[in-house]
């Protein structure tokens, strides 16, 4: 089998670390090679960079270098985590990629999804997500989630309107990329979810092999 390629997306607070560790679980029971990672993140560079980006002490980040600083970090994790687990046959799976960005900084920023796009692709290399789970939770919910864990960073500090923002972008990428973006009502209970995400990661497995 070739590698795959799995990517969560969201809201902040919206469940995704969650399903991630349940869906490693499954996915070695059955005997599969599976790589966590996540953005901004995944190496120590890119662990450095993230520091950078979410010190909220930064208030007065420009957001083209901001929308640099999480493209940097993607170009270390591709080249160091994701290309070579993938080209091993293994299964990568990313809490949040590229279309972080795309909604985050090309929509919530209002950089331009273009401008974005642009930035990120010589960081990706290629290395698009084969399937992307996208956690669908208001993002008042979610932010609040998020104040009750505790200490809020750079970007969970931001006002509701900007994260109201972010929502409608990845709705808006969910109908642009329908056949690998897959939408997942995170209100439901933690073992629904996982096994709505077993079942479409078993079907893609079924269709690769
Ligand atoms: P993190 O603590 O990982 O949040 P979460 O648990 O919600 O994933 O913080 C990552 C933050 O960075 C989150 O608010 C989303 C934001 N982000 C971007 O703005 N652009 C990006 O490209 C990425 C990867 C994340």
């Amino acid at each position: 089998m070739k590698g795959l390629f799995i990517t969560m997306e969201g809201p902040d607070g919206s469940g995704k670390t969650t399903q991630i560790k349940m869906l490693k679980g499954k996915l070695e029971e059955e005997g599969y090679e599976v790589v966590v990672t996540r953005e901004p993140g995944g190496t120590k560079i890119s662990e450095k960079i993230r520091h950078i980006i979410l010190d909220k002490a930064n208030i007065e980040m420009d957001d083209v270098a901001e929308a640099l600083l999480y493209a940097s970090s993607r170009a270390q994790h591709v080249a160091e985590i994701i290309k070579p687990a993938i080209e091993k046959g293994g299964i990568v799976i990313s809490d949040r990629f590229v279309d972080s960005s795309v909604v985050y900084q090309g929509i919530g920023r209002g950089l331009g999804i273009e401008l974005v796009e642009q930035i990120n692709k010589p960081a990706i290399r290629g290395f698009m997500p084969d399937i992307t789970f996208l956690f669908k939770i208001l993002p008042d919910i979610g932010i609040n989630r998020k104040v009750n864990q505790g200490d809020k960073d750079r970007l969970e500090r931001e006002d509701l309107d900007f994260h109201k923002r972010v929502y409608e972008g990845y709705l808006k990428l969910e109908k642009l990329y329908p056949s690998r973006i897959k939408g997942i009502d995170a209100n439901q209970s933690v073992e629904e979810i996982h096994h709505e995400i077993v079942r479409s990661v078993n079907n893609l497995i079924v269709n690769y092999k």
